[in-house]
């Protein structure tokens, strides 16, 4: 566990999830070709692979378990949480050290598991998979294309909301009406008020995947962070495809709040990073280009000039 987490004293009865579910099979069209050969998981952000940011957030949180839910051609994504003693043994001769606990740092952030889904069948289908390594506990699940700035952590009062609720914890933003058919939405009310102490907290009263916006119950969008019981399972295998034919997690969560799980939510207000869509992943990596203590001032001179000079060599368009 990170000496950086940012976990608070934990008052619940039960205890907190500690393993993590990253789902991480999908085919990534709107990254072709990039995405023909290289995972987008593995698209860089500067210097480190988005799947490195997450599984950096599930770490600060307190996650020692994270199970990556892979699919054909995404091996390489494991790898890169493996030790590379052939390229470390030739960075300590060179006394490279910088570059050798930066090789090192992704084996050290969890135990990484890995499992297949054989075809791509939606996100509840994927979580599906997690249920024989998850077993009885509660569990958190981070998406493999979003993460929050580290300095305004998420998951950790997540956790400790689903260890007093026992139920379904999720995470929203707000989003324009023209987005939300991009995401879960969902309608909601004031949470009871002996949870107003971990963060801004709203209940859940119903859940709706991809709305049009005149179908939208309300601008609260489901971030890509979920704490999870593990009756989810049983949920997923009684929920039918719904939008675009896939099994939706949103559903079965929506069918376990309608069998009397209490779900809750905590509204975020920090930083989301979404590297799921080509605008989103540049904006990212500008963002946090421009925040690194090596490379950001250089970076941000260069790109002050750049709009200042009115972006030359591109289209006015
Ligand atoms: C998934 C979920 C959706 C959620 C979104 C967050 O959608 O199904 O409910 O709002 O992640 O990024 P996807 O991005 O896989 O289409």
């Amino acid at each position: 566990m990170s000496e950086q987490s940012a976990t608070p004293a934990t008052t619940s009865a039960t205890p907190r999830a500690v393993k993590a579910v990253i789902p991480a099979a999908g085919l990534a069209t709107r990254f072709l070709p990039a995405t023909k050969a290289v995972p987008k998981e593995l698209l860089p952000v500067v210097d480190r692979p988005v799947l490195q940011y997450i599984v950096e957030e599930a770490s600060h949180a307190g996650v020692t378990d994270v199970l990556l839910i892979t699919g054909r051609g995404k091996t390489s994504m494991v790898d890169h949480f493996d030790r590379r003693p052939d390229l470390e043994a030739r960075l300590e001769e060179k006394g490279d050290a910088e570059r050798l606990a930066a090789v090192r740092r992704p084996s050290e952030l969890a135990e990484i598991y890995t499992c297949r889904q054989p075809e791509q069948l939606g996100l509840g289908h994927a979580i599906g998979y997690a249920e024989s390594h998850v077993g009885d506990a509660a569990f958190a699940v981070l998406l493999g294309d979003e993460f929050v700035n580290l300095a305004e952590p998420l998951l950790p009062a997540m956790m400790e909301l689903q260890a007093r609720t026992g139920g379904i914890v999720l995470a929203f933003f707000e989003v324009p009406p023209s987005d939300t058919k991009r995401y879960g939405i969902a309608s909601v009310e004031p949470a009871e008020s002996e949870y107003a102490d971990i963060a801004e907290v709203v209940k859940v009263t119903g859940l709706v995947e991809k709305p049009k916006p005149e179908d939208a119950p309300s601008n609260l969008a489901v971030l890509g962070r979920y704490v999870l019981p593990a009756g989810i399972f049983d949920a997923i295998r009684r929920t039918e495809p719904g939008s675009g034919g896939e099994i939706q997690l949103t559903d079965a969560m929506d069918l376990m709040r309608r069998e009397g799980t209490p779900v809750h939510a905590i509204v975020y207000r920090g930083t989301r990073y979404d590297t799921g869509q080509p605008l989103g992943y540049l904006q990212t990596v500008v963002q946090l280009a421009s925040e690194r203590d090596d490379l950001g001032g250089e970076f941000r001179k260069w790109l002050t000039d750049f709009v200042n000079a009115g972006f030359p060599g591109g289209s006015s368009t």
